[in-house]
């Protein structure tokens, strides 16, 4: 949602502006904007649409050379997505120009506050009261834009981040934040803000954290923060640990495609340093002592989307390896209902981003009830974890593609990880068969590998299943959220009606959806190990292929208990039952990406998502 850039240094801030906001595209959003400071005055273009709308603008319409400047794609939510709602927005006067991020909640209040003194509103926005508020409170602070957005940040409710430049101050960007993103880059003659780092890896690897609820300045060569009160603030600095190509598709048409092929090295890269010499695993950054995980007696893993289906496979890993209870929640849902946690609960929040609002606002809850609350997050200097009391930080790079991949992997071995180190400090599991698990899933990256080597025969697939109607997904046990998953990115991707069922939920309900030809994906456990499973579902394969439906079978190699059944079958290799996911989740990625290539939608950035939801 929202992506947010600001500029102060010696380059032409346009062309940083721009080249930020293209790089923050995959956060979603549906109108652009940009505003420079020049000769005294502001100069702002914005346009409903895409990027590429703003500057055929720009080329039309060029704006005047400076070297300060800010810029944002807007993901609308009051006001529909056209060019008087899309930001930035200018104060009546236009002494200031400022943009958003977030919700103001008690936007209507000061609307009607602004409307009784006589200010016109330009647009339907939350955001445009922000500029009229700071441009009134500029003369009663001697012209000082930080100390103006104190005030008025002292006066706003809800979740903001915000970021102005003044007319006629040429030199200076100042932001804050509350429960939206806002990262600083400390650059060398030149300073940026932006809702996260990959707007500004181009320039600078040292990023500055802000807390919450503060303000920062930023001229060339300082950057200054305070909190709300004015109370000088030290940010945690960091290196952003990797480079801009990282960021770029590297010769695949799409970020979504390359980021299926990137698997195998996220995997690997999430596991490096986190096994010592002898198998056992050793993870310093959970910040957690062995008497306190000694202690937890329930672990209740909350998270949104896929992160939500990563963390459904937990709870099999987790119940299975340590013994512990474990619920899993949709993190909007959690705080609604009055949850049973207390100082003994594990609470682990899972996020690719670290700024999904409903996850955040449900980690701070478990924490207001005392309990511990562990992050598995994707990015570094976020939110969720700066406020979460432990972290396992997933290696899988930047993720670019609106639909979750690598980090979906990468969160499924984060989630093995801890169970694997809770069973190993709790004791359930003697240190050769923890060895073991980590050996297979040292060995993971390898078979990741193989299964990618079925991508063209599963896009086949998909060319040729493209006019479906509608594709059902079932599975059992840990295949249950793979077909969840699998369903969630064919809704994503291919805009059609995708449903992931437990295969022996099907019986009681979701049989009848059953027609001729209907495409069912079955993801069928090992045959080795929990036979039961494997036969059970061997049975549903049976009942879908009675009434019709077409059956494609994700399989193990070498089981031929289902082939007779499947009117397509996909390979994968042997492996544990519990990290079948990793293997049975790529195929499904490919179908989809697929499936949508096929239909000629927006692969990487579909329709009304947003990679980064920050709002509730
Ligand atoms: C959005 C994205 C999903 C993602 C979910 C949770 O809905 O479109 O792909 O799974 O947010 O995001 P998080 O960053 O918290 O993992």
């Amino acid at each position: 949602m929202c992506g947010i850039v600001g500029y102060v240094g010696e380059k032409q801030a346009l062309q940083v502006v721009v080249d930020g906001l293209r790089r923050m595209e995959y956060r979603g959003y549906d109108s652009a904007g940009v505003a420079v400071v020049a000769d005294g005055r502001l100069d702002v273009r914005k346009k409903a649409g895409k990027l590429a709308n703003l500057e055929s603008l720009l080329g039309s319409d060029p704006l005047a050379q400076s070297t300060t400047g800010i810029g944002h794609t807007r993901w609308a939510t009051h006001g529909g997505p056209t060019d008087a709602n899309a930001h930035p927005h200018v104060s009546a006067d236009g002494s200031v120009a400022v943009i958003h991020n977030g919700i103001i909640e008690n936007f209507a209040e000061l609307r009607a506050e602004l409307a009784a003194a006589g200010v016109v509103l330009a647009s339907d926005t939350d955001t445009e009261v922000v500029a009229h508020l700071l441009a009134a409170t500029l003369p009663e602070v001697g012209d000082d834009l930080a100390e103006a957005m104190r005030i008025v940040c002292r006066r706003l409710s809800g979740a903001f981040t915000l970021v102005a430049v003044r007319a006629d101050r040429p030199d200076v960007v100042v932001g804050a934040r509350r429960n939206s993103p806002l990262v600083v880059g400390r650059g060398d003659g030149e300073n940026f803000l932006a809702s996260d780092v990959s707007a500004f890896i181009a320039h600078t690897r040292h990023a500055l954290e802000l807390g919450q609820d503060q303000v920062v300045t930023l001229t060339r060569d300082s950057i200054v923060v305070t909190d709300f009160d004015g109370t000088p603030a030290t940010p945690n600095a960091y290196e952003v640990t990797w480079d801009a190509s990282a960021a770029e598709k590297g010769g695949y048409d799409t970020f979504m495609a390359k980021e299926i092929a990137e698997q195998p090295k996220a995997v690997a890269d999430t596991l490096l340093g986190r096994i010592d010499v002898d198998g056992r695993l050793a993870l310093d950054e959970m910040r957690m002592t062995d008497g306190e995980l000694r202690e937890v007696d329930k672990v209740v893993v909350i998270a949104c989307g896929t992160a939500y289906h990563a963390g459904l496979v937990a709870k099999y890993a987790l119940e299975h390896w340590t013994r512990l209870p474990c619920e899993v929640e949709l993190a909007s849902e959690f705080r609604y209902r009055d949850p049973v946690i207390d100082r003994r609960t594990l609470v682990v929040a899972i996020s690719q981003s670290g700024e999904t609002m409903d996850t955040l606002m449900a980690l701070r809850y478990a924490r207001e009830q005392d309990a511990r609350v562990l992050a598995i997050c994707n990015t570094q200097g976020s939110t969720i974890p700066r406020e979460s009391d432990a972290v396992l930080y997933t290696h899988a790079g930047p993720e670019v593609a609106v639909a979750s991949t690598k980090a979906f992997l990468t969160q499924l071995v984060a989630c093995y990880l801890v169970a694997l180190y809770v069973a190993q400090v709790r004791g359930n599991k003697f240190g050769d068969e923890i060895a073991m698990v980590v050996r297979e899933l040292a060995d993971m990256p390898r078979k990741i590998d193989l299964v990618l080597d079925t991508t063209e025969e599963v896009e086949a697939l998909a060319a040729m299943l493209q006019d479906a109607r509608s594709v059902l997904f079932i599975g059992r046990h840990v295949g249950y959220p793979v077909a969840l998953e699998g369903a969630l990115k064919l809704k994503e991707l291919a805009y059609m009606h995708a449903e992931g069922f437990a295969a022996g939920e099907l019986k009681h309900g979701p049989i009848a959806l059953l027609e001729d030809r209907l495409p069912v994906i079955v993801v069928v456990p090992s045959p080795r190990g929990r036979s039961v499973l494997h036969e059970k579902i061997v049975s549903n394969v049976q009942e879908v292929r009675a009434r019709g439906a077409r059956t494609i079978v994700i399989a193990e190699e070498g089981d031929d208990a289902v082939v007779p059944y499947a009117d397509h079958l996909v390979r994968v290799p042997e492996c544990p039952t519990l990290l079948q996911p990793l293997l049975a989740a790529v195929p499904l990625q490919v179908f989809a990406c697929a499936m949508a290539t096929a239909k000629g939608h927006d692969v990487d950035q579909p329709r009304n998502l947003a990679k980064s939801v920050t709002v509730e």
